[in-house]
């Protein structure tokens, strides 16, 4: 039986989200710079993109870029940036195979005018295909989206159309950058770092948690269906208890 056989397609996770760490290592490893890994790490984004499509994901956010990593040496943000261009240009013709729309998340803004551009078409040349949503976050953390919808709340009370008293949770998750998407079920880590990084820190609040000492650019679909399988097999109490759980 192989891997992808022990799926249980009934019970796969509508959303699927991935922090791709470990580039640089794998290219250290090679004796070689930093970029080389995040050049192999495409491999590895278009095999889970459509390892996932195939499957029937219908979200798959990529954690390509945090707001904290513009702190690194600029030829690595350069080159990264160029990179993202190239990739975006080259996979839009994937994406379009694979019946995959293309979505971003962060502070889009930030990006270099033409990087921006790029993707802002191939969100929209994509925009009609229903397969799955790809979901990039670039530039991007949690606590900034956080601040960024506290302010749009503070703006609509200011402007009163929000009474402060009738803001709850689904107030908040609405003023997102992730209003669009429901909340992952399921976060692959890999890497064999186990932290968070200022990824999507509301959305996760339930999110199954899977680490993997696998670099980012050796990932593989087998990788992907192995997260899967794990997930299936976990328990999800939503603070209840076990005997509850069972019981539905
Ligand atoms: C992840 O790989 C890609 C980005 C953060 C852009 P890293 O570049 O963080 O690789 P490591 O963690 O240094 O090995
Ligand atoms: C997290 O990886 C961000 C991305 C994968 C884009 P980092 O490599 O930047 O995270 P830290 O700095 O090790 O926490
Ligand atoms: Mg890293």
């Amino acid at each position: 039986m192989s891997l992808k056989e022990k799926i249980d397609m009934d019970k796969l996770p509508r959303h699927i989200a991935v922090i791709m760490d470990g580039n640089g290592r794998w290219a250290k490893k090679r004796s070689k710079l930093r970029i080389f890994g995040h050049e192999n790490g495409v491999v590895s984004v278009r095999e889970t993109a459509e390892a996932a499509a195939e499957l029937g994901i219908e979200y798959l956010t990529l954690y390509a870029f945090s707001t904290e990593n513009w702190n690194r040496p600029r030829r690595e943000i350069e080159a990264l940036m160029g990179l993202l261009l190239r990739t975006i240009s080259k996979e839009t013709k994937t994406l379009h195979e694979n019946n995959i729309s293309l979505q971003a998340i962060g502070d889009l803004r930030s990006l270099n005018k033409k990087t921006y551009s790029h993707l802002m078409k191939a969100i929209e040349d994509t925009s009609h295909h229903t397969r799955m949503k790809l979901i990039l976050a670039l530039s991007y953390s949690s606590r900034y989206e956080l601040v960024e919808a506290t302010k749009m709340i503070a703006e609509k009370v200011k402007r009163g159309e929000i009474d402060a008293d009738d803001i709850n949770e689904q107030t908040v998750t609405d003023h997102l950058f992730t209003k669009d998407s429901p909340d992952p079920e399921l976060l692959i880590r890999t890497s064999g770092e186990y932290r968070i990084s200022n990824f999507l820190l509301w959305q996760l609040a339930y999110t199954e948690l899977y680490f993997t000492d696998k670099l980012w650019p050796d990932f593989r679909k087998e990788d992907l269906y192995e997260a899967i399988i794990n997930f299936q097999n976990r328990e999800r109490r939503f603070g209840r208890t076990s005997e509850q759980v069972s019981e539905k």
